[in-house]
């Protein structure tokens, strides 16, 4: 809750007295969604990222709905440490914990157990 009053305070801020700030930022969100729909595999980690990008970034990106935000080395930490087995494990045939619903395949049955593997090791990766 203080975060989300922070927020709104500062994004008033910006408003009043900041415009061009502003639109900076609004251009960055544009340039990032050009990223993701142009960036195309090569690598497993390219693999993984794509994934996340297109589905595991709705609930991991902000750490929405209990789910453990990518990045957050802290709120990984634990999970880490079960395993990379168990996490995938966990991400292929979903995992109710204390915080959330973790959907099976992210909610998307088409992707293969290779695809879901990889956007795991990515968000670990990233994560760590
Ligand atoms: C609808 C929201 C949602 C989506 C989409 C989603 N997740 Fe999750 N995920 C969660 C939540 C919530 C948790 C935490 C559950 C808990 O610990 O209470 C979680 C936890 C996890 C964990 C940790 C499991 C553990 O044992 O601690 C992994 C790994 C994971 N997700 C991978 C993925 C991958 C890979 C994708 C994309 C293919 C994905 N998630 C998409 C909500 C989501």
């Amino acid at each position: 809750m203080g975060i989300r009053l922070g927020l709104v305070f500062a994004s008033a801020l910006l408003l009043t007295s900041c415009g061009p700030a502003r639109d900076a930022s609004e251009a960055q969100a544009s340039v990032s969604a050009e990223t993701l729909l142009s960036s195309t595999p090569e690598t497993n980690q390219d693999e993984g990222e794509r994934v996340f990008q297109k589905l595991c970034v709705i609930c991991h990106g902000l750490g929405v709905a209990g789910a453990p935000k990518a990045g957050d080395s802290e709120a990984w930490a634990a999970r880490i440490d079960q395993g990379m087995e168990t996490l995938v494990e966990h991400a292929l045939l979903g995992f109710q914990g204390e915080q959330g619903v973790m959907p099976p395949r992210g909610g998307d049955m088409s992707l293969s157990d290779a695809e879901v593997e990889a956007a795991v090791s990515y968000m670990v990766e990233v994560s760590r």
